[in-house]
C-alpha cells in the first residue's frame, strides 16, 4: 500500500507492506540511518525516533502507522548545517562514544525538554530510562541534557 508522511518536514511517500516496520522504511527506503537497530525487540531504545514529537521504538511500530503523521529522526535536527542545541551539547560533554546509543537518547532527551524545559538530573535519567547506552555511563548523556537545556532556556531569556 502507499502511505503518505511527513519526515524531518518533508512530505514523503513509500510503498509499504503491512509487516514493513517504521525503522526499515526510514533506513532502507529514505535512507536515515541515524536510526539504529539494536535489539529488534523495544528494549533497547536505539531505533528511537519521534513521531507527532512523541518518542517511539521504531523498530515496533508499522509503517503503516506514520501514514499522515510527522517523523522527526536526527538527521532532521541541524538547521542551515548548525548542530542544535542538544547535538551541540552532547558533543561538548563528552558524551558520545560508540554512537550507536546517540540519535535515540538526544531524541528522546529532545521530548522531554519540549514537555519539561528544566528537568532535575532524575527527571533526565527517568525520561531516559528506555534507551540503553553500553559506554558512557550516563553520566556524560545526563549532564548533556542539563546542559542543552540550560543554553535553551539561556536563549529563550536572550
Ligand atoms: Fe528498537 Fe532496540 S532496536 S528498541
Ligand atoms: Fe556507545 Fe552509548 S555511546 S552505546
Amino acid at each position: 500500500m502507499n502511505i503518505e508522511l511527513t519526515v524531518n518536514g518533508e512530505a514523503r511517500s513509500a510503498q509499504v507492506d503491512a509487516g514493513t516496520r517504521l525503522i526499515d522504511l526510514l533506513r532502507d527506503e529514505f535512507r536515515l540511518t541515524s536510526v539504529k537497530e539494536g535489539c529488534g525487540a523495544g528494549e533497547c531504545g536505539a531505533c528511537t525516533v519521534l513521531l507527532d514529537g512523541e518518542p517511539v521504538c521504531s523498530c515496533l511500530v508499522p509503517a503503516v502507522q506514520a501514514r499522515g503523521h510527522e517523523v522527526l529522526t536526527v538527521e532532521g535536527l541541524a538547521r542551515n548545517g548548525e548542530l542544535d542545541a542538544l547535538q551541540r551539547a552532547f558533543l561538548d560533554c563528552d558524551a558520545v562514544q560508540c554512537g550507536f546509543c546517540t540519535p535515540g537518547m538526544i531524541l528522546t532527551a529532545r521530548a522531554l525538554l519540549r514537555r519539561n524545559p528544566d528537568p532535575s538530573d532524575r527527571e533526565i535519567r527517568s525520561a531516559l530510562a528506555g534507551n540503553i547506552c553500553r559506554c558512557t555511563g550516563y553520566a556524560p548523556i545526563v549532564r548533556a541534557v542539563r546542559t542543552a537545556a540550560q543554553r535553551m532556556g539561556t536563549e529563550v531569556r536572550r
